[in-house]
C-alpha cells in the first residue's frame, strides 16, 4: 500500500517566546522538524507534505536539501484546516499525519500504526497519568466513539487517561471526504482534525488504536522548559545505548552527546565530556574528564587526557593527547604521537612518533616522524596578511622557546638551538642557532636598596 505523509508545522509556538519558528529550535544540534522528516522518510512514503505558516520561508530554506512538498497554511485555523490544505497532494492510499514538534516519534510505533489502520482510521494513543491538555479517546464498550478536546471535555471525560497523541494514519479517500464535513463549532472555534473520528464511526469505518511504547516518543515541545527536558531525555537515551554496547561512561548524567557518537570496544569516558556533531572513538580509547570533542575521529588506544579540546581533527593510534591540549580543524596526528599540555595544533599533520609536549603552537605545518618540539615553540605562520607553511622533516629536534618564521623548511635531522628565531631553511643534520651570544659582565653589581 502506498503512503503519503503530512507533517503539521504551521504553528508559531508562541510559548517558546522566540522569533524563530518553533520547529527550527534545536534538539541535540538538530532542528525539531529534522527528526520528524527523518521519521517520515523511514516510512518510505510516496511523498512528504509539510504544512507551514509562521515564517514559512525560513523553514523552507532550512530544509532546502530535502525532497519535500511545502504547503503554506494562510491562517492557523486548526489541525483539520491544516490537513485540508494537503488534499490535492495526498497521492498515497494511506495518509500518516505527524506533528513537526513531536521529534522523538518511534519508527516501530509508526510502522505498527500503518499496518493496523489499513482501509480505516488508526490513532496513536498513550495512557497518560496526567492527561491535561490532550484530546481524550472516548469509548463505549471498548469501541472508539470519538476524540474530545480537553477544552470541550466534561468533568467525567477529563478523567479519561487514554489520550490522542495527535498522530493518525487514515485511508486517504475517506479522509478527504471527512475533511469536507468538519466544522469549527467548538469551544476554540477551530477545525479539529480529531472530529474525523466521530465521522468514521458514523460511516462504520474501522477505527483502531495503537498505544505508543514510550512516553517520550509522543511528547510535543511547546516551551523552552520542555525542550530542555527533552534534550535531557535524548542524552540519557544515547548514553544508555552506548553503555548497553559496552562503553564505560563513568557518570551518564555528566556526559553530553549532542550528535552521534560511535564507539569501538572498551572505550572509557570520564565525567563532563561533550561530544558534538559526528564523533568516532576507536577501540580502547580513553577520554579524560571535561574534554570537548567535535566532528573528529579518534583511533584505537588513544588516551585523551582531561580538559582537551578536539575539533574536526583525526587523532592517530596510540596517541597521548593533553591534558589541556587543543586540536583545531585540520589537525591530524599519525600513530604514537604525544601532544601535551597547552599545545595548540591547527591544520597540520604530525608524523609518527613525534612529540610536542608543552606550551607550543603548530599551525599550517607538516611535521615528519620522530620529531621533538620542545617547550614553548611557535610556528609563526601568519605575516599579518597571509598564512605560510612550515615543513619540519623527520628526526628534527627543536629546542625550547624557538620561533620558526614561515614559510620554512627544517630539513631532516636538524637541531635547532633553544631560543632561536629561525627565518631561513636549515640544512640537514646540523645544529642551527639564531640567537645572540651570551656575554658575562664580571664587574656588574646588583642594585642596592637605598
Ligand atoms: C492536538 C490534538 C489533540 C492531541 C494533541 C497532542 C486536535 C484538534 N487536537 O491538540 O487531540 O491530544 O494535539 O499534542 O488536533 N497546527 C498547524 N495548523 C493549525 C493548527 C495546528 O499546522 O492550524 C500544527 C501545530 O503547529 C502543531 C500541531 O499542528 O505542530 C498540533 O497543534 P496544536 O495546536 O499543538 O494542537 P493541540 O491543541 O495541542
Ligand atoms: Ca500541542
Amino acid at each position: 500500500m502506498t503512503l503519503s505523509v503530512v507533517i503539521l508545522a504551521a504553528g508559531k509556538g508562541s510559548r517558546m517566546f522566540s522569533e524563530k519558528p518553533k520547529v527550527l529550535h534545536e534538539l541535540s544540534n538538530q532542528p525539531l522538524l529534522q527528526y520528524v522528516i527523518n521519521a517520515a522518510k523511514n516510512l518510505k512514503p510516496v511523498n512528504i507534505n509539510v504544512v507551514i505558516g509562521y515564517k514559512s520561508e525560513l523553514v523552507e530554506q532550512e530544509f532546502s536539501k530535502e525532497d519535500i512538498n511545502w504547503i503554506v497554511q494562510k491562517e492557523q485555523l486548526g489541525t483539520g484546516d491544516a490537513v485540508k490544505y494537503t488534499t490535492p497532494f495526498m497521492e498515497g492510499a494511506q495518509t500518516m499525519v505527524l506533528y513537526g514538534d513531536v521529534p522523538l516519534i518511534d519508527h516501530n510505533d509508526l510502522k505498527k500504526l500503518l499496518q493496523v489502520s489499513k482501509d480505516g482510521l488508526g490513532i496513536l494513543t498513550f495512557d497518560k497519568k496526567h492527561p491535561k491538555g490532550y484530546g481524550r479517546i472516548k469509548r463505549t464498550e471498548d469501541k472508539v466513539e470519538g476524540i474530545i478536546e480537553e477544552k470541550d471535555c466534561s468533568e467525567t471525560e477529563k478523567k479519561i487517561t487514554e489520550i490522542n497523541t495527535g498522530i493518525m494514519c487514515i485511508d486517504t479517500i475517506k479522509l478527504n471526504s471527512w475533511l469536507t464535513q468538519i466544522t469549527n463549532h467548538n469551544s476554540q472555534k477551530e477545525y479539529y482534525l480529531t472530529d474525523i473520528v466521530a465521522l468514521a464511526k458514523k460511516d462504520n469505518t474501522k477505527i483502531v488504536t495503537h498505544e505508543a511504547k514510550d512516553e517520550h516518543t509522543i511528547l510535543g515541545i511547546n516551551t523552552k522548559a520542555e525542550l530542555v527536558a527533552m534534550e535531557k531525555i535524548l542524552k540519557q537515551k544515547k548514553n544508555t545505548e552506548l553503555i548497553e554496547q559496552g562503553v564505560t561512561i563513568i557518570d551518564s548524567s555528566r556526559t553530553e552527546i549532542r550528535g552521534s557518537l560511535v564507539c569501538g570496544s572498551d572505550v572509557e569516558i570520564d565525567v563532563g565530556c561533550i561530544f558534538e556533531g559526528e564523533v568516532e572513538l576507536g577501540n580502547n580509547v580513553k577520554v579524560g574528564a571535561y574534554s570537548h570533542i567535535k566532528d573528529s575521529n579518534i583511533l584505537d588506544n588513544a588516551n585523551i587526557k582531561p580538559y582537551s579540546h578536539i575539533d574536526s581533527s583525526e587523532v592517530g593510534i596510540n596517541n597521548n593527547i593533553g591534558p589541556y591540549a587543543r586540536l583545531r580543524p585540520g589537525a591530524k596526528t599519525k600513530s604514537n604521537v604525544n601532544i601535551g599540555n597547552f599545545v595548540e595544533i591547527k591544520n597540520s599533520t604530525i608524523g609518527e612518533g613525534s612529540k610536542i609536549n608543552h606550551l607550543s603552537y603548530v599551525g599550517d605545518s607538516q611535521v615528519g616522524e620522530n620529531v621533538n618540539i620542545g617547550a614553548g615553540c611557535i610556528t609563526c605562520n601568519y605575516d599579518g596578511v597571509n598564512k605560510h607553511k612550515t615543513i619540519i622533516e623527520d628526526d628534527v629536534f627543536i629546542g625550547s622557546n624557538s620561533q620558526l618564521i614561515a614559510p620554512l623548511i627544517i630539513r631532516a635531522g636538524s637541531t635547532i638551538g633553544a631560543g632561536s628565531t629561525i627565518t631561513k631553511d636549515t640544512p640537514a643534520n646540523q645544529l642551527s642557532l639564531a640567537r645572540s651570544k651570551q656575554t658575562n659582565i664580571p664587574s656588574w653589581e646588583r642594585p642596592k636598596k637605598k
